[in-house]
């Protein structure tokens, strides 16, 4: 079951808890057994600490959907960097640290931080947050994305995944010129932008607006954007958006993702990405007794 990512990211399975969904670990690891899991992503961490939006940030949709705008809480890359990672040296499973920042510096900063630190898998720089100022301009222009990778890439020698955007015309091009600017490997997709309206006041439900739309509703689109990533780039690909099970999280290795990432199926139980893994365990042994 072990996927080798390169770049020195191993995982021992390919399924995975996808940015924002599972804290830094901490609290999850109460409820479940975090080591049995191929890769921990860690939430959005940024140059300095971050106390997120203003209520409410979370929205149920229609269709299994959610909207959310946290607006990346976070206690900033010194603090994880110190705090945190001692402690994920001591776990089993590899904890990979999603990264965001406003500009070139800020993901610069955060990676350099990071670099060397035991603990830390890998950087999963996310370029494609829809709820902060600038959280997508990287995400949406190929050149820049383009060009924030390679900045990166100068300041580390772990393993860059990139976090692609699906609120793009052409998520192809961005996943091919960040291959090109040396990502080791791309994650997609990150949540679609959404927005629900308060059916008694007729005003939006989260207060800036919109908010990332996720869960069972973006699968089929999720789904899609992977197939297309896949086809443009040669490097190894991870899937995530809508994942509920085994069967939904099949569907993206079949399309070609080499691994994948359980989010929003977490909150509704907090095992669901321990079944998905059961499942394709029981998947690929059923392949292997079949011939
Ligand atoms: C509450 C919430 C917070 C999130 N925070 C982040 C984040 O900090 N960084 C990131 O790259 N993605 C973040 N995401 C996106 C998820 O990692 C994932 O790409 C997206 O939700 C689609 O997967 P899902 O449908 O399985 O949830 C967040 C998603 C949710 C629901």
């Amino acid at each position: 079951m072990r996927v080798d990512l390169g770049r020195g990211l191993a995982l021992p399975n390919p399924v995975g808890l996808a940015s924002g969904t599972a804290g830094y670990g901490f609290e999850l690891r109460n409820l479940i057994d975090l080591d049995r899991l191929g890769a921990l992503f860690t939430k959005g961490t940024t140059r300095l600490s971050r106390s997120g939006n203003a209520p409410p940030r979370v929205a149920e949709t229609s269709g299994g959907g959610l909207l959310n705008s946290i607006g990346l809480q976070n206690p900033g890359v010194e603090w994880v960097a110190t705090q945190y990672a001692p402690r994920f040296a001591e776990w089993r499973v590899p904890v990979v640290v999603n990264v965001a920042g406003e500009n070139e510096a800020d993901y610069v900063h955060c990676v350099r931080r990071l670099e060397g630190v035991a603990g830390v898998a890998g950087i999963e720089l996310n370029i494609s947050c829809p709820n902060i100022a600038h959280g997508m301009d990287f995400g949406r222009d190929a050149g820049a994305a383009a060009r924030l990778v390679e900045a990166v890439r100068a300041v580390t020698v772990r393993h860059v995944m990139v976090k692609l955007s699906p609120n793009v015309t052409d998520i192809a091009a961005v996943a091919r010129a960040v291959q090109d600017s040396g990502a080791d490997s791309v994650s997609a997709v990150n949540t679609y932008v959404g927005m629900k309206i308060h059916r008694r006041s007729g005003r939006p439900v989260l207060p800036d607006g919109t908010g990332g739309l996720s869960g069972p509703a973006i699968q089929p689109l999720a789904l899609a954007a992977v197939a297309a990533v896949r086809a443009a780039v040669t490097i190894p690909v991870v899937g995530v958006g809508g994942i509920v099970d085994a069967a939904s999280a099949n569907d993206f290795l079949l399309v070609g993702a080499q691994a994948v990432q359980v989010g929003t199926a977490t909150f509704v139980d907090p095992n669901t990405a321990l079944h998905v893994l059961q499942g394709i365990t029981a998947l690929r042994g059923a392949h292997t007794v079949s011939g």
